[in-house]
């Protein structure tokens, strides 16, 4: 379903024709390529687009961004097209869904501040202010992935199912011992959109 062209401009401003193009890209390639069901056609926009531009509002000014299983660019790419003032580079350990970002951020003129690494989190060695991911893994290996690649102030932003909030009462203890705090939020790309929930991880 597409959302009121007014909510894409406010979201995307005179970026707007650039995440219209990588919609396009996503409901043709992504889909050819395998990288969503052929049912995401009409769900591009609400269940992947809004749902990834919802983290928008919770990275601060000229951060840098590592997007984590980044898979089809989700959420980075909407992300990094949402924010100019982000670097984002995604990392993605499958050949086939890396050089489908490739071409995607080439495409989409994005390639001065968006790049791909093909690489396992784990093997990853850089550090950014921000770490997001989405439908990446259990909350504790999210973390035992996700929180070495952040410095010192930083934060992980994961989206998450509706159970976000079990699993971090689950893993509780765990992250204390580790001297990190878990969040749940719920956070919207825009006053209409589906709610995205996200967990936030912060040093104690
Ligand atoms: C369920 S998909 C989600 C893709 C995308 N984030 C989305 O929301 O559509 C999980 C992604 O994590 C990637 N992945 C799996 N293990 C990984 C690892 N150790 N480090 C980084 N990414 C990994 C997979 O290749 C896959 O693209």
């Amino acid at each position: 379903m597409l959302p009121a062209p007014g909510v894409v401009r406010d979201l995307f401003g005179d970026r707007t024709a650039v995440i219209e193009q990588y919609a396009e890209i996503l409901a043709g390639r992504g889909i050819e390529w395998g990288l969503l069901g052929p049912r995401e056609a009409d769900r591009i926009w609400d269940r992947h687009i809004l749902n990834s531009a919802a983290l928008a509002s919770l990275v601060s000014e000229n951060a840098t961004v590592v997007d984590v299983g980044s898979g089809a660019g989700l959420p980075g790419i909407p992300l990094a097209i949402a924010r100019p003032d982000l670097r984002v580079t995604c990392i993605e350990p499958l050949l086939r869904r890396a050089n489908f970002l490739e071409l995607a951020i080439e495409e989409l003129d994005l390639s001065d501040r968006v790049t791909v690494v093909r690489d396992r989190a784990e093997d990853h060695r850089s550090s950014y202010d921000v770490v997001t991911s989405r439908a990446l893994a259990p909350l504790d290996k999210l973390v035992r992935w996700s929180w070495p690649l952040v410095t010192a102030g930083g934060a992980v932003l994961a989206i998450k199912g509706a159970s976000a909030g079990e699993e971090v009462i689950r893993h509780e203890r765990s992250l204390t011992r580790q001297k990190l705090m878990a969040e749940v939020l719920s956070v919207r790309a825009s006053p209409d959109a589906e709610p995205a929930t996200v967990v936030r991880i912060r040093r104690r």
